[in-house]
């Protein structure tokens, strides 16, 4: 496995936020982690990248065991980019002042890497990501939530990870966009990153996932194949989930869907 977690858990306070929280992420897998929201998963990404300590469990990513790590340790983990993670509010993990290609070439500059060549990966992330060139000078401020969400996954992109936690990548994206990016990290994945997609959105995750973990209040009540736990869905959470996405059949019936929705995307144009 290159991302283990087992029996995390985390306290702010009194707040019980996860317990015993256990998931895995294999080698170009995409993991999705649904849950409604406060339920913990924002919270189980902050700790796989060392932003909150858990109070017991363990972290081991690439077989190196985080659990122990010191923050000058994070910091060095966060630096050679081995996880990133894209932030549920990209309005607030972005540098407000500094035009967002500073933002997406940084950990480049501070490899010591040249302005120029800095700027070509900028140019090379930008084309990946579906985000026009000439935006890339502007500030965080002057784009719309959905290129801002596209210029904090090409900042993730920037150190070549080898696992991407996503925390709500598409809740701010229309219908058509959302498939875009769904189709786009499909593509990350068959490019052998790993990724871990946070949605509390049945629809997304299913659209994505090769297995769904489902938390509830802090524990992770089931985990499965993706077409498992929609078509069989145990946990009565799991159930109610399911139930209430009338049009998510199955998994495979949301690819289809998908195929159907590219189809339409190709007739209007625009990147697919
Ligand atoms: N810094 C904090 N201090 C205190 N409590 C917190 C803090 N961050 C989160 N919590 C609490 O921990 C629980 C889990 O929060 P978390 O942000 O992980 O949920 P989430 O599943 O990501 O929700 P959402 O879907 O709304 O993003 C919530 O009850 C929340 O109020
Ligand atoms: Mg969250």
């Amino acid at each position: 496995m290159l991302l283990e977690v087992s029996g995390l858990d985390v306290r702010y306070g009194r707040t019980q936020a996860l317990r015993q929280a256990s998931l895995s992420v294999a080698p170009g897998e995409t993991v999705g982690v649904i849950g409604e929201t406060g339920s913990g998963k924002s919270t189980l990404a902050r700790a796989i990248v060392g932003l909150v300590r858990p109070h017991r469990g363990r972290i081991v990513v690439a077989g190196e065991d985080l659990t122990r790590y010191r923050p000058g340790q994070w910091r060095s983990l966060r630096r050679r980019g081995v996880v990133q993670y894209v932030f549920q509010d990209p309005l607030r993990s972005l540098d407000p002042d500094l035009p967002v290609e500073q933002s997406i070439v940084e950990p480049l500059l501070i490899r010591g890497r040249s302005p120029r060549e800095a700027a070509a990966r900028a140019r090379e992330l930008a084309a990946r990501v579906h985000l026009d060139e000439e935006l890339l000078s502007r500030l965080p401020g002057e784009l719309s939530g959905g290129q801002r969400q596209r210029v904090t996954v090409a900042r993730a992109l920037v150190t070549d990870p080898r696992v991407i936690i996503l925390d709500e990548p598409v809740s701010a994206l229309d219908a058509a966009n959302r498939v875009r990016a769904l189709e786009f990290f499909n593509e990350l994945r068959d490019a052998g990153t790993s990724l871990v997609f946070i949605s509390h959105d049945l629809g997304s995750v299913a659209g994505v996932a090769d297995r769904i973990a489902v938390l509830y209040q802090g524990e992770i009540v089931e985990t499965g194949q993706a077409r498992a736990v929609v078509n069989a869905p145990r946990h009565p959470y799991t159930r109610l989930l399911v139930g209430s996405a009338p049009t998510l059949r199955s998994a495979a019936a949301s690819r289809a869907q998908r195929e159907e929705l590219r189809e339409l995307l190709k007739t209007i144009g625009g990147p697919a």
